[in-house]
């Protein structure tokens, strides 16, 4: 084992801490503490003695603060590096890795999604309500009217979970929408100590406002007369309307913690959820160390569609996260919906920007205009609007031009305000290109693109005495291209398998209104003492939860999908075109968005509910993924909970896991070869391959060409990527495959990547 060759950054973090109170003391962090179940020794009666025992053998003082035997077999406690390094040397220990670090990643939604029009394709009464979706997050505003229990029938009898008593939360404030609600914070507790209860409530109450946002997205009732100050106004619903919610609170203020998130998910397999969405994600480690990975393995085995956001570290190239195969990963995509807030410069120049702030201190004519570049107080970053960077006498009075980066948007206004300055215009750089996203700014401030900014920026560096007015608008429908994939949005490849292209899929995170907590305003700032029923945030944070609440639609018309199968449907009926035929852009760049951005494309739930043939994946696909891998027999038994033997006489691929997409990578040239089964769960139909692509240098042949299927029947094929050109045409090159018996359209992605 190569845990500590490589600690995490959250383990120095931690070992920092604890110096500043424990200085004599050796430092202990916190260890997840997998064990082989099947060695326990037979002198022990049960495990938690095993675990006791074996325990006592490195640490007189260690407890165990969480047992788990659903999620993972094993537990956590707290050891020095010594200690942990002992442990893991004892029989039937098969790692022990340290806690790690995730972060979150932060009402025409329906209608943009198609969901309006088919609200009766989808079943009504009976099954529909009886899917449960799991929310590991912040919490939950129980009062929220996205958690209203209208018309809701009983809470489905398979539901074994509970609505835990804590801080101002107590078993009435679940319902039959929101059924359950648990909290897991031994994890954040063992490192910064026990929750100061006046600061934040040690309990499933959602004192931040994310984890009321994403679980209304996914599950929430319908509200009609939602928006925020006004801004996307209309009937605010959630993509599963029936579906019930269970809220595990994961995340706290110091962050959320792996043996929290463990704790949460051993829970929610226990409890009978269907779905688990997890809007967090954290470093990029092999799946055997990854404890979300890890945790969603466990889900899958029991039926659980594991639903992740993909991180918002784009665009840069390989910056995904959670991209096990048993998880489906989701980017972001923008909505047709736009709030315009345009800033008129002295010289009669007009640029527009985007804005949430609704309030009365709009100025009525121009004001003197600054560069916060100019007019800091000297610190590094000066044009970054950071606390204690802006001269207020500089200031006072003015609009000031701030550049995004470093710090929140939110905040960058918040400072700008205290120095006196009576607006902002925030302007992006290269980083985010022409990506804009709208906030609930406290003070009269509008976001600009980078072109815009560069333009401002020549005026303001060019006029004597430049002036500017910022005019808000409202909000704008019908905005075009539309669905966009967010700059934001994390990019493939996929850097630990790049065999398996991610993200998955991409659905709507930018501008999303939702449910919100009344503990915090929009801006989620301490100065900000606005309270909403409803708040607009942007992230993979966002799309993650309308993908889990599709998932609930899905699993509730098909109760017999495996998760893969109703990840396939998803996958594979998503559009990478507009209605205009041009192909989905990426807003980073301006041009066409490609399957490193947008995986499969943009989730399309109506033609999600009939796809015709998926690809589906048992438990034993993935175990043979993990041959593939060249995984040890202990790296597998950490992460799938079994000594599962690798057949030494079998030829294991990743390029056969049956993934409904083909990521191909050549080396150095030559022929890849990608097997592939069919499944139909549709009517019996003869099925034709098409496949295009925009390389010349690499030949694509699918065999056979035609699949002829009756029912429930499955099929294979083979796709095969010949290399031809030269070295100089080896780069990075896109296709699909599409199967079409006429009414069905299957389609899957190619991304070809030179390693
Ligand atoms: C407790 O919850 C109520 C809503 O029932 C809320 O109004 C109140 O502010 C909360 N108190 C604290 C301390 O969070
Ligand atoms: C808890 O927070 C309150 C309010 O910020 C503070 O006054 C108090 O000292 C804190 N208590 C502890 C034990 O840190
Ligand atoms: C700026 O352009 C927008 C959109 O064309 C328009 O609504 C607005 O009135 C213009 N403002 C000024 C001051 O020209
Ligand atoms: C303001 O900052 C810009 C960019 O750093 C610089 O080019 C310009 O000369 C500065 N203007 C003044 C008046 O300092
Ligand atoms: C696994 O090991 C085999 C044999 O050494 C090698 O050919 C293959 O590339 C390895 N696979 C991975 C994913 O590292």
């Amino acid at each position: 084992m190569s845990s500590f060759r490589k600690p995490f950054v959250a383990i120095l973090w931690v070992v920092l801490f604890l110096g500043l109170h424990e200085a004599a003391e050796p430092e202990k962090s916190t260890y997840i503490v997998h064990v082989a179940k099947s060695e326990m020794p037979e002198s022990f009666e049960h495990h938690a003695l095993w675990y006791e025992s074996s325990l006592k053998t490195v640490s007189d003082s260690a407890e165990i603060m969480y047992t788990y035997d659903n999620a993972i077999h094993g537990y956590a406690t707290r050891l020095t590096a010594e200690e942990a390094r002992l442990l893991e040397t004892q029989a039937g220990i098969l790692a022990v890795l340290p806690e790690t670090r995730y972060e979150l990643h932060t009402t025409r939604t329906p209608m943009f999604l198609g969901l309006d029009k088919s609200a009766d394709m989808f079943p009504e009464s009976s099954s529909g309500s009886d899917v449960i979706i799991g929310v590991l997050d912040t919490g939950v505003w129980p009062e929220s009217k996205s958690f209203d229990d209208t018309g809701l029938g009983p809470v489905p009898s398979t539901w074994k979970g509970a609505c835990e008593t804590g801080t101002n939360f107590t078993a009435s404030n679940c319902n039959r929408k929101l059924i359950g609600a648990r909290f897991f914070s031994k994890g954040v507790e063992a490192i910064l100590g026990p929750i100061n209860e006046t600061e934040e409530s040690r309990s499933a109450r959602d004192d931040d406002g994310h984890g009321t946002h994403t679980a209304s997205t996914a599950a929430g009732s319908v509200v009609s007369d939602a928006s925020l100050f006004g801004y996307a106004s209309g009937t605010a619903r959630g993509m599963a309307t029936r579906a019930r919610v269970a809220a595990y609170k994961v995340c706290w203020k110091g962050g959320c913690f792996s043996s929290d998130i463990l704790a949460a998910i051993e829970r929610a397999i226990l409890d009978n959820v269907n779905v688990l969405s997890l809007s967090l994600g954290g470093g990029m480690s092999d799946y055997y160390r990854d404890s979300v990975a890890i945790g969603a393995f466990s889900a899958m085995e029991n039926g659980i569609l594991v639903s992740c956001s993909a991180g918002n570290a784009g665009p840069s190239p390989y910056s995904l996260s959670n991209v096990a195969p048993w998880i489906t990963t989701v980017g972001a995509g923008t909505l047709d919906r736009d709030f315009p807030a345009y800033v008129a410069l002295g010289n009669g120049l007009n640029f527009s920007g985007v804005s949430l702030y609704r309030g009365n201190a709009v100025p009525d004519s121009p004001l003197p205009f600054v560069y916060a570049g100019n007019v800091s107080n000297g610190a590094m970053n000066g044009n970054l609007c950071i606390t204690g960077t802006l001269s207020p006498e500089k200031v006072a009075g003015k609009i000031v031009l701030c550049d995004r980066g470093l710090t929140a948007r939110v905040q960058k206004g918040s400072v700008v305000k205290s120095a006196g300055a009576l607006g902002m215009v925030l302007s992006n750089t290269a980083a985010n290109g022409e990506e804009l996203v709208a906030d609930a700014h406290l003070l009269p401030a509008t976001a600009v693109g980078q072109k815009a900014g560069d333009a401002i920026k020549k005026y303001l560096f060019s006029d004597a005495k430049p002036t500017v007015k910022i005019l808000f608008e409202g909000t704008k429908l019908g905005i075009q291209p539309s669905p966009v994939v967010a700059a934001f949005s994390s990019r493939g490849p996929n850097s630990i398998t790049p065999q398996i292209l991610k993200p998955d899929l991409i659905a709507p995170g930018v501008n999303i209104l939702a449910g919100w907590s009344k503990a915090v305003g929009p801006t989620g700032l301490p100065v900000d003492n606005r309270r909403v029923d409803f708040n607009i945030i942007s992230g993979t944070s966002m799309s993650c939860p309308h993908v889990s609440g599709l998932a609930a639609l899905i699993k509730s018309a098909h109760p017999d999908w495996s998760p893969a199968a109703v990840r396939s449907a998803l996958m594979t009926t998503a559009y990478t075109v507009y209605k205009t035929g041009e192909k989905l852009q990426d807003s980073a760049t301006g041009k066409p968005s490609t399957p490193f951005d947008h995986g499969s494309g943009h989730v399309d739930p109506v033609a999600a509910l009939n796809p015709g043939l998926v690809y589906d994946l048992t438990v034993d696909d993935y175990l043979g993924f993990l041959c593939a891998l060249n995984y040890s027999a202990s790296e597998i038994n950490t992460l799938a909970k079994r000594k599962f033997q690798c057949d030494a006489g079998k030829q294991y691929s990743v390029t056969d896991l049956n993934y409904p997409s083909f990521a191909v990578l050549f080396e150095s040239g030559g022929v890849v070869k990608h097997t592939r089964t069919l499944t139909n769960v549709g009517p019996a139909g003869t099925y034709k391959a098409s496949v295009t692509s925009d390389m010349a240098s690499v030949k694509i042949s699918v065999e056979p060409q035609v699949l002829s299927f009756k029912e429930n029947e499955k099929k294979s094929f083979t796709v095969t990527f010949s290399s031809s050109g030269s070295p100089q045409q080896r780069v990075n090159a896109f296709g699909r495959v599409e199967w079409s018996d006429g009414k069905h359209v299957v389609g899957t992605p190619i991304s070809i990547n030179w390693g």
